[in-house]
């Protein structure tokens, strides 16, 4: 039946684009589509039906004389069982439909590619478990194969849209939520955030880049391990691209007050060790030969893998660990970052390069 449907609907088939909705581009957007169609079809036909029954009555029996009196309207059987069946079958007809779609959207299939997301104001993170790798602000699928995403958020409400999949699901703080995808072209789709989350709701967006399944393991390889061949001076575009997302819900760029200290001029302070402790101590009193950390990096390094060792005043000391979450050179990276703050960010704390160097616009 659904096929006829569609063909009689030539726009829901085969055209990218239509007047309502973008591209279709998952297994299950041209169902989705159709159910849209059908209903709006429906909608159509009876809005024109009833609007004109109502001119051509109102024009047929209108009053022609003040001393015409007619009987009141009384029953019509047939008329008022044809006005109950018909609109009753539709709305099974609707149920039965929408609610396979609901079932068989709900219900990820087995075998999917799992992905770990994160919403956090006004960020997008995506964690690829079986790669250790994470992306931020783009995820990479293969075309083809079912793909899961498990998300909760950091934060607010938000909400995951791909319109071209026509999936959509709550992301949600304190709980996970999960929907699922088999995209089936390759390209570039958009993400948005579809739940007003204040003030840059609007610029939460990421791309979903489709790709082919024999290249995807390579890519997300890359991915997972594009650290190890870079030199130091390309670890700080590296690591506030990168890694910096986890830093981000409590360390500002701007010099503002958050969780933890801002990063901002955080390597004048340490290195000059202007660094007061709630123990008490100086940071100043702990650098150099035959002390604690002999270098500031070392104190860095001891911030990242045991935040407890040393709390700076005025913070509760809430970081958790990263041990065992960084390799090394990554946290080489992160201490590249704190020298070279000012070549990847601007004065309002906005990032300005990409991973690879090149400027951002
Ligand atoms: Cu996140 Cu709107």
């Amino acid at each position: 039946m659904f096929s006829i449907v569609s063909s009689l609907l030539s726009n829901t088939q085969g055209a990218p684009e239509n007047f309502w909705l973008s591209e279709q581009a998952s297994t299950v957007a041209e169902s989705v589509d159709i159910t849209f169609f059908v209903i709006t079809w429906i909608c159509y036909f009876f809005f024109a039906l009833i609007v004109a029954l109502l001119v051509i009555f109102a024009v047929k029996y209108r009053r022609t004389s003040p001393d015409i009196t007619v009987s009141g309207p009384t029953h019509n059987t047939a008329l008022e069982l044809t006005w109950t069946i018909i609109p009753l079958i539709l709305v099974v007809v609707i149920f039965t439909v929408g609610m396979n779609g609901y079932l068989n959207l709900r219900e990820a299939p087995e075998g999917c590619y799992e992905v770990s997301v994160t919403g956090q104001k006004w960020t997008w993170t995506f964690d690829h478990p079986q790669y250790g790798a994470t992306q931020v602000g783009e995820l990479t699928v293969p075309v083809g194969k079912p793909v899961r995403l498990l998300m909760t958020s950091n934060d607010v409400i938000h909400s995951v849209w791909i319109p071209d999949f026509r999936v959509k699901m709550d992301v949600i703080p304190g709980r996970y939520t999960s929907l699922w995808f088999e995209a089936t072209k390759v390209g570039d789709y958009i993400l948005n955030c579809t739940e007003y989350c204040g003030k840059d709701h609007s610029a939460m967006l990421a791309w979903v880049h489709v790709v082919p399944e024999d290249e995807f393991d390579g890519r997300m390889k890359k991915l997972a391990s594009e650290y190890v061949d870079m030199s130091v001076g390309q670890l700080p575009a590296y690591a506030i691209n990168r890694l910096y997302n986890r830093c981000q819900s409590c360390h500002s760029l701007d010099g503002s007050e958050s969780t933890g200290p801002s990063f901002k001029g955080l390597w004048d302070r340490v290195s000059s060790g202007d660094v007061a402790f709630t123990s008490g101590e100086k940071l100043s009193g702990l650098l150099g030969d035959t002390t604690t950390y002999g270098v500031p990096e070392n104190y860095i390094r001891e911030s990242i893998v045991d935040p407890q060792g040393h709390i700076v005043q005025g913070y509760l000391g809430s970081m958790p660990s990263f041990q065992g979450q960084l390799k090394d050179k990554q946290i080489t990276a992160i201490i590249e970052m704190f020298k070279h703050l000012r070549d990847v960010t601007d004065a309002a704390g906005n990032i300005t390069v990409n991973t690879d160097g090149t400027p951002r616009q």
